[in-house]
């Protein structure tokens, strides 16, 4: 798969971790940063990770802070966005089957990569379960961001 993936000053020692098992795992990442521990503003890392998997150049977007709770909420601003925030394998494995999640967010402060990297291989691995139910719960959604858009 082809993976954009963006992190904060709180998040970027883990997603150094998440590269080297993503590599190692075969996939192809783009890493949109940042690099060192300067204070920086998660949205602006969030923002390039979107754009790629919602222009359909990348198929899907990992984005860590510190508690992911931030990247979680900008990611979500982004069309085409269905961003979940997971720290356990239940919701990992239930986010791809039950929204189609297309980023994974995740916090670096509360969890270690041993737990992180076992969430990225469920979510990557798990598809989407294609049931009416869901799927018609994620046309709403799409219907709430049609309703909202603004149109120049
Ligand atoms: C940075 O201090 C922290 O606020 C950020 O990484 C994130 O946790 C925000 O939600």
């Amino acid at each position: 798969m082809k993976i954009a993936i963006g992190a904060d000053h709180a998040g970027f020692r883990l997603k150094d971790d998440v590269i080297a098992y993503l590599k190692e795992a075969g996939h192809d990442v783009e890493d949109f940063g940042c690099h060192c521990a300067d204070s920086i503003d998660y949205p602006d890392y969030a923002l390039p990770v979107c754009e790629q998997v919602a222009s359909g150049q990348a198929d899907r977007g990992i984005l860590i802070c510190g508690t992911g709770i931030g990247m979680t909420i900008a990611a979500n601003k982004v069309p085409g966005i269905r961003c979940a925030l997971v720290h356990d394998l239940f919701s990992a494995k239930a986010t791809r089957e039950h929204n189609d999640s297309n980023v994974l967010a995740m916090g670096e402060r509360v969890i270690g990569p041993g737990v992180a990297l076992e969430i990225i291989k469920i979510w990557l691995d798990t598809p989407f379960s294609e049931g009416p139910r869901h799927a018609n719960r994620i046309r709403k959604i799409k219907e709430m961001e049609d309703k909202f858009a603004i149109h120049p």
